[in-house]
Parts: C-alpha cells; structure tokens; sequence
C-alpha cells in the first residue's frame, strides 16, 4: 500500500522498528502523562524510568534520595534506562535529569529517538510546586531559584535529543496529537534520508 495511505500510527511504528520514543525534559514537562496516551495511541508498552527504579530499589525516588544519596540514584538510573533501552520499541519516559549522564544521553541516542518535550518555566513551577515532596531536587532551597538554574543548565542538552517538540495550549489530547504529528513527519524526513 502507498505510504500516504497508511495511517500515522502504522507509519511511525514501521519507520520506528524497534527503537523507544524517549521522552526527555525538566520536571513538570508531562513526559509520564502525555507519554502515556501517546502510547495508547500508538499501542505501544508504556514505561517510566522513574517508577522501574522505584521498582527496583524497593522505594520511592524522594526516599532513594534521602537514604542513599543523589549519587546512588543517578547509578541506579544509569542502569534502569540501560536495560530499558533494550525492551523497545515503547514510549519511556526519562527522570529530568536521566539525560544529562553522558553515558545513558549516548545510549539512548544511539538505540532510541528522543524527544525533548520543551515546556515554558512558568508552566513547569506551576507543575511542580502542585506536589512539593515529590522532587527531591526542590527541597533544598528556594524552588523557584533551583528550577531556574536547573533549567538554564540542562537545557542545552535537551536540546541535543533528536526531535523538540515545544508544548501547545490546551488539552493534553491536543499536545498527544501535535508530538504525534511531529513524530510523523521527523520519521518520515528521516527515512527519506537514510533511503538516499
Ligand atoms: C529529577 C526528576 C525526577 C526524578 C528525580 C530527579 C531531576 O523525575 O527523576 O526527582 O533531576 O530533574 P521527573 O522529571 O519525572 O519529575
């Protein structure tokens, strides 16, 4: 059947093979709840990086933090994500700061196609300062000055995953059809390329 006339979703599944989409980001960018209905409308697994370490630990990312240190979590991740990556293809979603360990950005980079899921900051604290135990990060000072800073300084590297996808207004629905739309025409770009 012509390419045109296959749905999206059968589109980026064939030109997806077996790589995940990996949905990156600060906190509060809704790499979970967007990725999971981008999953269901790709019917694909759904896996957050997050709760496999909470799986694996035996407790929340908040209790990983104070019993063990940012250090532990930041190996623990590393490995979670390394496994991960292999499982593809399905949509994961990255802790925010999963993608600055060199290591884990090139294994993803290499295996996965990523998604930096670009969110203004003003949304983002909104966000995050509706849960205020939940990310550690923010517990030690002034939250609005470490998002600030913590923002400055990632995203650079964000900005090195594959496909930016600047959020929309509106409903989720609206932003689950729009980094549809985008992952569409970037794989299609993309197979056009590598058949040259
Ligand atoms: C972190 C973000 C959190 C979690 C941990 C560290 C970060 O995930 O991995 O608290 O460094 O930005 P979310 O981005 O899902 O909140």
């Amino acid at each position: 059947m012509p390419s045109r006339r296959r749905s999206k979703k059968a589109r980026i599944l064939d030109h997806l093979g077996t790589r995940s989409i990996v949905l990156v980001g600060m906190m509060g960018c809704g790499k979970s709840a967007i990725g999971k209905m981008l999953a269901r409308k790709l019917e694909l697994e759904y896996r957050d990086a997050d709760e496999e370490i909470e799986l694996a630990a035996g407790r929340s990312v908040a209790d990983i933090f104070k019993e063990y240190g940012e250090p532990e979590f930041r190996r623990l991740e590393e490995r979670v994500i390394s496994r991960l990556i292999t499982e593809g293809p399905m949509v994961l979603a990255l802790g925010g700061g999963a993608f600055l360990n060199d290591d884990t950005r090139k294994t993803i980079l290499d295996n996965g196609l990523s998604v930096w899921l670009n969110v203004d900051f003003e949304t983002l604290y909104e966000r995050v300062m509706r849960k205020p135990g939940k990310r550690p990060l923010l517990t030690k000072g002034n939250p609005r000055e470490i998002l600030t800073d913590l923002m400055k300084k990632r995203e650079p590297i964000y900005a090195l995953s594959n496909l930016h996808v600047q959020s929309v207004s509106g409903p989720k629905s609206e932003m689950r059809n729009h980094l549809v739309n985008r992952l569409d025409e970037h794989l299609a770009i993309e197979s056009r390329e590598t058949a040259q």
